[in-house]
């Protein structure tokens, strides 16, 4: 391994705040008294080139997690600490709520292709070596003599320079594919491009069919991750030039409105989070009745057999009412016909169906009306009350509510008292004697 001796202490002065830096250099400290260097690995030091803020720091260590744990603790007034024995990880947190990872340094062997690596505690130099792109593949040092020196064994720093991402070893897809989509969604964020050899490891990989040994637990997740991307429209480009549609619908998309779709998509979310922060959409929903609302529902199905996706039956759902919904709109003449038909479409759903029909102002404006006001109109009366005023329990009484819905959605009535003398006049409660 080369010896690099580039000391970034003042690339870290000039990005990151002096307490994140104290943090750091006081578990470098306590490492070093136990004699287990700590190091500051994976994302966060390209983050630090890249000039991007990096909201999690992850720390190596050259020995027992739980030791250098508790030493912290010990020794940072206010630390503490949360152990996760499955992983040997910890994570560590001081009184300001500053939080990083702990593990230990480890060197992984694969059983086989796509399994989960058989792991055990390794060097610095072994846990960069099990790392998917050379760009994640660098430490900082942060014991007191050498806090700063960056140790980048495979040159990811001049990889990160020329935008390429680059695996450390030939077998690194076949060992691991989610590296594939990994470095998919690095390459949208970070606009980056696989080098060439990486390409050709890619191409040997799908020959392989290397997906259909990956579990579709661990596949999902790399997905959803992916539909998540903020920089979703632009992955599109590179599913297909990496040629990954086949992961997502069977063939890539016919038209090139796929980006300015989920684009538009992606600013309904925005627009309803925006209102309600409380209840934040799945973003990963909406994003996939996008992708799929020309894609045959039997293919659909495939899909969605081998992904552990919640609630597939209500995204099917709403991937078959979707094309008929302008048409079932017009029809519908009276507010609270326009309403039901919205509350049979899930609330990704009619984001993704303003996204789809962005044009179509009736429909785009009818579904804001529902989501922001329709589908929240507190009721006039409670089941309980109606049953104070003489209704009886059963099927009837919920019938009687949802009409009482409908009347209000219509505007005909707006308040306990007009309710009940509506309820009079359909004959659901006698007249009031005189
Ligand atoms: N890693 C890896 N292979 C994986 C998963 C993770 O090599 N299949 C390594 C990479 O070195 C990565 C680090 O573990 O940098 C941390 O992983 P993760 O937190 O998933 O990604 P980050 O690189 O930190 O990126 P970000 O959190 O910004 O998405």
């Amino acid at each position: 391994m080369a010896a690099d001796s580039t000391n970034l202490l003042p690339l870290l002065e000039s990005q990151w705040e002096a307490a994140r830096l104290d943090h750091l250099r006081q578990i470098g400290r306590i490492a070093q008294q136990l004699g287990t260097p700590a190091y500051l690995v994976g994302g966060a030091v390209r983050d630090l080139f890249l000039k991007r803020f990096a909201p999690d720091l992850d720390v190596a260590v050259e020995g027992d997690t739980r030791a250098l744990a508790e030493a912290c603790k010990a020794q940072i007034r206010g630390a503490h600490y949360q152990f996760h024995a499955q992983f040997g990880t910890a994570i560590l947190e001081d009184s300001q709520g500053f939080a990083l990872d702990i593990a230990q340094c480890r060197l992984e062997h694969y059983p086989a292709p796509a399994a989960l690596p058989e792991v055990r505690p390794g060097n610095i130099h072994a846990d960069l070596a099990r790392r998917d792109f050379t760009v994640n593949a660098m430490a900082i040092r942060l014991d007191p003599q050498q806090f700063g020196i960056l140790l980048d064994p495979y040159d990811g720093k001049a990889d990160l320079q020329a935008g390429l991402l680059r695996t450390l070893h030939p077998r690194s897809f076949l060992d691991d594919p989610t590296r594939i989509l990994r470095g998919l969604r690095f390459a949208t964020r970070f606009r980056m491009d696989l080098a060439p050899e990486s390409h050709q490891q890619l191409k040997q990989a799908l020959q392989a069919d290397i997906f259909t040994q990956l579990s579709g637990a661990r596949l999902w997740r790399e997905l959803r991750y992916l539909l998540e991307l903020e920089a979703l429209p632009v992955a599109l480009p590179l599913l297909t030039a990496w040629k990954l549609w086949f992961l997502l619908r069977p063939t890539a998309p016919a038209s090139n409105t796929m980006p300015t779709l989920l684009q538009r998509g992606q600013e309904q979310i925005q627009w309803l989070r925006t209102l309600f922060p409380d209840e934040p959409p799945a973003i990963f929903i909406p994003m996939l009745i996008l992708i799929w609302q020309d894609v045959p529902l039997a293919d659909i199905q495939h899909y969605l057999d081998r992904w552990p996706v919640p609630d597939r039956s209500r995204l099917l759902a709403d991937l078959q009412v979707l094309p008929g919904l302008p048409d079932t709109l017009l029809k519908a003449k009276r507010p609270s016909q326009k309403a039901n038909i919205w509350q049979g479409v899930s609330v990704a759903g009619i984001l993704a169906a303003m996204a789809v029909y962005a044009d179509n102002t009736t429909l785009v404006d009818s579904a804001r009306l529902y989501l922001q006001v329709q589908r929240r109109l507190p009721s006039l009366f409670n089941g309980q009350e109606l049953q104070t005023l003489g209704l009886k329990a059963g099927p009837s009484l919920g019938n009687t509510l949802k009409l009482l819905r409908e009347a209000q959605l219509d505007g005909e009535i707006s308040n306990k008292e007009n309710a009940q003398q509506w309820l009079i006049k359909q004959g659901i409660l006698p007249p009031k004697p005189l």
